[in-house]
């Protein structure tokens, strides 16, 4: 990305880049971390370059004998590139004549030997079995396949380009200042460390990430989690709402905002502990939850690679305090070769 020419490459697709400017549709298959940064890609792809997108849990596309075609273009994302369901829903959907696209982290591994093109995220070896920098590279390869492919569609063009691009070229600075409230996330981590269960809620770009805080704090610290969207609680999950269940909410200011606002009520309104991701400065929110945790403003599209800092570390810090092994946690593996 050139933020001063305004331009944004992504050269190892660049060969396809008709095949995606003339798609119909774009199917993205993975499994775990990688699929919750296919959701975004989904939120994206649709939101900057006006393409129908479905996501689709590797394993079950696998079976259910989709309707796939040449005309589909389908992005299989994984960060080992080994993932044995991943790799069979890429040669079912080859099988049926679609362009498969990669985005891994592991040069030349077989998901990268396997597609047609790709590119690599090139977040270096990723050591712990819990996925957390690769799934920041998944999803910022996936803003910059959106910007391009949006770009080149004539459907995200002049200054909301130009916008974008910068406001991206500045998420490294947006990300120290948010690994700076980590002591305010460790405080956090010691008041909820007990908890048996929690609920992580987002509407928008920031559903995907409540569902990946969700996972982050299951595979590392063992305690229950779900992530929903947030108005879905009214529908079932605020029957589980009590004093004793933390509820972490990604609020941050954007086009859902006032909604989310109005979610936390209903939690508060019950019992229910808020622990809340807001926007710097935000005094509306600060007010209700129980703590808020800041993240520097930004646009919408861009704020799952900042939300997603407090979640990573608010596991990282219960998951010890419980004694947990965070590497290595019980039952899992870094790359699951095998059904
Ligand atoms: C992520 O924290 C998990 N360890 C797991 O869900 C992982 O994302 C999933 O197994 C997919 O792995 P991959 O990205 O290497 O294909």
């Amino acid at each position: 990305m050139n933020p001063a020419k305004g331009e944004v490459v992504l050269g190892g697709i660049k060969d396809y880049e008709q095949r995606f400017i003339q798609a119909k549709r774009i199917l993205i298959v993975g499994c775990g971390t990688s699929w919750h940064a296919g959701l975004v890609g989904e939120y994206l792809l649709e939101d900057l370059a006006r393409i129908p997108v479905e996501v689709e849990y590797a394993s079950e596309f696998r079976y259910r004998n989709p309707i796939v075609n040449e005309d589909d273009i389908v992005i299989a994302i994984s960060q080992s590139g080994e993932t044995a369901d991943t790799l069979a829903a890429i040669e079912l959907a080859k099988s049926r004549g679609a362009t498969i696209i990669g985005i891994c982290n592991v040069v030349g591994s077989s998901i990268a030997r396997v597609t047609h093109a790709g590119s690599y995220t090139h977040a270096g070896p990723e050591i712990g079995v819990a996925s957390t920098k690769a799934f920041t590279a998944q999803v910022t390869v996936l803003t910059l396949m959106a910007m391009m492919i949006g770009q080149k569609r004539g459907m995200l063009t002049g200054s909301a380009f130009h916008r974008l691009v910068n406001e991206l070229d500045g998420v490294p600075d947006k990300v120290q200042r948010v690994l700076a409230s980590e002591p305010q996330i460790k405080y956090i981590a010691d008041i909820y460390k007990n908890a048996t269960n929690a609920l992580y809620l987002g509407r928008g770009y920031s559903f995907p990430v409540a569902l990946e805080g969700a996972l982050k704090l299951k595979e590392i610290s063992y305690i229950h989690a779900e992530g929903y969207p947030a108005a879905e609680m009214k529908h079932g999950p605020i029957a589980l709402i009590d004093e004793a269940m933390p509820v972490f909410v990604i609020a941050t200011k954007g086009a859902s905002y006032e909604k989310v606002v109005s979610n936390i009520q209903e939690v508060k309104a019950r019992k229910g502990k808020v622990i809340a991701i807001v926007t710097e400065g935000d005094r509306v929110v600060k007010d209700m939850a129980d703590h808020c945790i800041e993240i520097p403003d930004i646009a919408d599209q861009l704020v799952p690679l900042l939300s997603v800092i407090p979640m990573q570390l608010l596991s990282y810090h219960i998951a010890v305090m419980r004694g947990c092994n965070v590497d290595q946690p019980r039952n899992l593996a870094k790359s699951v070769t095998v059904e």
